[in-house]
């Protein structure tokens, strides 16, 4: 059954291809004109490692296709899935007019029954509002669309290998029949059986878990995710700061409690705090929601307060060890909201260069993937070459996203070259004492400073 994705961003473009992938014929479509022809030239918009193989072979194999005609996409196709963006508003609700119209469309332009699909991260009860809508605009048609919803757990930087190996999948829907059908569309993910594109022999892994249940339950099940994820990070951040006022060592703390298996050690890794487009904006459409159904969602709220203090705390940080800020020539490592991406949306990392801007340091940057997204927002910056360009003659360097490249950086290079080896790390990716040895004054998150 062909399936149309409506929406091309990174959600949209990693679902349609790794479909494609699977074997299915699958239709994109963007009210983004030039995202369309750039697609059809074979040019992928984002950085997502092996996405721009999948989307290449799939389209030359005739199996993705793109289109800006959603009506003919919508026509075509019988499991229409929404990607399409849902910002936050000014209030920290998400905005869900991109659905709507998306929703209006379909119920106006399609002849045959559709399962539609929702997949962007939406507030709960969303799928209910689709379904009304698609009766209330579809009512001439007398067609009753299918409706379900089955959120995305992609991780950037890793989409691909999630959509492949996934933890679970989740399928929300009153339809016996749109259950089936995605089912059968997602059956080589939950046997296993496909040949990866990620890995030549696929570590072992798991069989997801297939979880079913109705629409509201699937929307909270996303939520609850990526809530609990930040809840995670701003614990150890909240412990990170404890164990800076008590002399204990966080890598340690985060490591005694991981090895729990109640606990787990993933999302424990502390710093200048999340990021991106998910986590932020997700947490705080929650609490929202949360306070429209009249529930205080404090411990939320906290977790976004202690997230909002991670850069005064990183640049209190700075301000003690260099006494003055103004003027000093300061290097910061990384810009993207997390490695693996060129994503600089609710960057903490750009945070951190806004912050050395206004206290009218000069600042040099440099990131493997993200540069040229922060340009137009930061003209003012230096960008460089390499890391060895932006540590030259600096007071500090500041690690800010951790890029495995960094790692095999000549640093006793970099230690040479700077005015003065002030490093200051962002998110624990250095071991201390070998960063000391080198004779960096380093200091980082959670753990005792060396000198
Ligand atoms: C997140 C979720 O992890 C995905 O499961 C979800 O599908 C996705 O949002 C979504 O809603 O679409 P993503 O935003 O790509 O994925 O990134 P994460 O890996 O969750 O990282 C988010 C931020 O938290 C980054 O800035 C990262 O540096 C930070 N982080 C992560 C930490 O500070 N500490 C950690 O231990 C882990």
């Amino acid at each position: 059954m062909k399936i149309a994705v409506i929406g091309c961003g990174h959600v949209g473009l990693v679902t349609g291809a790794c479909l494609a992938e699977l074997g299915h014929p699958v239709v994109g479509t963007d009210d983004d004109a030039q995202k369309i022809v750039a697609l059809r030239q074979g040019r992928v918009p984002v950085f997502e490692p092996h996405l721009d193989a999948l989307v290449m072979e799939n389209v030359r194999r005739g199996r993705l296709q793109f289109t800006g005609d959603i009506a003919a996409a919508i026509q075509e196709s019988g499991v229409i899935f929404i990607c399409v963006g849902t910002p936050p508003l000014e209030n920290g609700e998400a905005d869900l007019s991109a659905i709507d119209k998306v929703a209006r469309t379909i119920a106006t332009h399609c002849q045959s029954q559709k399962l539609v699909v929702e997949k962007s991260t939406v507030p709960v009860r969303t799928g209910e509002e689709l379904e009304r809508v698609l009766q209330l605009y579809g009512g001439r048609s007398g067609i009753a669309h299918e409706v379900a919803s089955n959120p995305e757990f992609l991780s950037e930087g890793r989409a691909i290998e999630d959509f492949f190996h996934p933890d679970r999948i989740v399928i929300g829907t009153s339809s016996e029949k749109a259950r089936g059908t995605l089912e059968n569309l997602y059956q080589p993910i939950l046997e296993q059986k496909f040949a990866c594109p990620v890995h030549s022999h696929c570590p072992p892994i798991r069989k997801p878990l297939l979880l079913t249940t109705n629409i509201p339950t699937a929307e909270l099940i996303k939520h609850a995710s990526n809530s609990f994820l930040a809840l995670k990070i701003s614990y150890i951040n909240a412990l990170a700061d404890l164990c800076e006022i008590f002399g204990a060592d966080v890598s340690k703390v985060a490591e005694g409690m991981g090895a729990d298996r109640r606990i787990g050690r993933e999302f424990l890794r502390p710093g200048i705090g999340f990021g991106g487009f998910c986590l932020p904006k997700d947490i705080q459409a929650f609490v929202r929601l949360a306070e429209r159904g009249g529930y205080h969602f404090a411990l939320l709220r906290e977790v976004e307060k202690i997230n909002e203090r991670r850069i005064d705390h990183f640049m209190e940080k700075l301000r003690k060890a260099l006494w003055v800020i103004a003027d000093k020539q300061i290097a910061v490592l990384g810009l993207a909201f997390k490695p693996g991406t060129d994503d600089i949306r609710f960057s903490p990392a750009l945070a951190v260069v806004a912050r050395l801007l206004e206290q009218k340091a000069k600042v040099k940057v440099f990131d493997p993937k993200a540069m040229e997204r922060a340009r137009p927002l930061f003209p003012q910056l230096t960008y460089c070459r390499d890391a060895y360009e932006a540590a030259h003659e600096g007071d500090a360097l500041l690690l800010a996203t951790e890029w495995e490249e960094f790692r095999s950086l000549d640093w006793s290079k970099i230690r040479n070259s700077m005015a003065r080896p002030l490093l200051l790390d962002g998110r624990n990716f250095f071991e201390p004492k070998a960063m000391a040895a080198l004779g960096f004054e380093y200091h980082s998150i959670g753990r005792p400073d060396l000198r």
